[in-house]
């Protein structure tokens, strides 16, 4: 697999602001191209170099076997998954973010989660979290790809958009606060009802659905941009503040 500036992974081509911002820290945001009808969204980036949070560690608890997680980032999951007594394994594209968890010493291998990957059908748990249900911009397909990842007996963990009824695929492109854009790749935004009926498509069963979070915090997100704050949130939810997810069993 060779990355070149033309890519269509999440944050890769243009000015390279996702590998900037992994390097240099920051936030950023992600747009739809030519769709102004498509919030911003603003991804935390220095958060995924960072220790699980308590939502992250829910996930954890509610995991099963050992765990693969898909587009790991700098690794945040694995080394939690870890640290809790399971063998675990991310997958990355993005050639920083691999690197950044070889440093931290950490089970990371570089591959498109639609390569061959070790131990096919014998994964736990696979986890899809932070906006990673909108790899490839088919969640359909992505969740079936995760799904053939785990045994039988397995779970596809993923963290839906807070957004409830929220079904968007769209080309995205993410900017650094440099104003550093990446190439265009194909993104997607599902909330919990569109991502259960598709669950539901593929013969998933909803195991849990639970939400972890400040509630008011959240409160306050959404009702400054009622009064005319800039239409952005967080990549965690509306406000930021909840963050939610579904267990679906293979
Ligand atoms: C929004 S970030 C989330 C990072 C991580 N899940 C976290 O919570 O810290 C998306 C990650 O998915 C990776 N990615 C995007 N498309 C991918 C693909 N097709 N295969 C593997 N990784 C991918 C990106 O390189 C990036 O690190």
């Amino acid at each position: 697999m060779t990355l070149t500036a033309q890519s269509t992974y999440f944050g890769h081509g243009g000015t390279h602001p996702y590998e900037r911002s992994l390097l240099g820290g920051g936030a950023l945001t992600l747009r739809a191209v030519g769709d102004t009808s498509v919030a911003t969204t603003i991804m935390d980036v220095d958060r995924y170099a960072a220790d699980a949070d308590a939502a992250d560690l829910s996930v954890i608890e509610h995991s099963v076997g050992a765990v693969i997680d898909l587009g790991c980032g700098p690794g945040r999951m694995v080394r939690a998954a870890i640290v809790s007594g399971r063998f675990a394994l991310g997958i990355d594209v993005s050639a920083t973010a691999v690197a950044m968890a070889h440093d931290s010493g950490l089970p990371v291998l570089r591959h498109d989660i639609n390569d061959t990957l070790p131990l096919e059908g014998k994964w736990g748990t696979a986890l899809l979290l932070d906006g990673n249900i909108g790899i490839g911009g088919d969640p359909h397909a992505l969740l079936n790809r995760a799904r053939l990842l785990v045994n039988p007996k397995g779970l596809v963990i993923v963290e839906t958009s807070a957004a409830d009824g929220e079904e968007r695929c769209f080309l995205a492109e993410v900017r650094d606060r440099c104003g550093r854009s990446s190439g265009p790749f194909p993104w997607a935004q599902i909330g919990a009802g569109p991502l259960i009926r598709i669950a539901a498509e593929l013969g998933l069963q909803v195991e849990a659905c639970w939400s972890v979070g400040d509630e008011a915090e959240a409160r306050k997100d959404v009702e400054s941009e009622a009064e005319g704050g800039e239409d952005e949130r967080g990549a965690d939810g509306e406000g930021g503040g909840v963050r939610t997810f579904l267990a679906l069993s293979a």
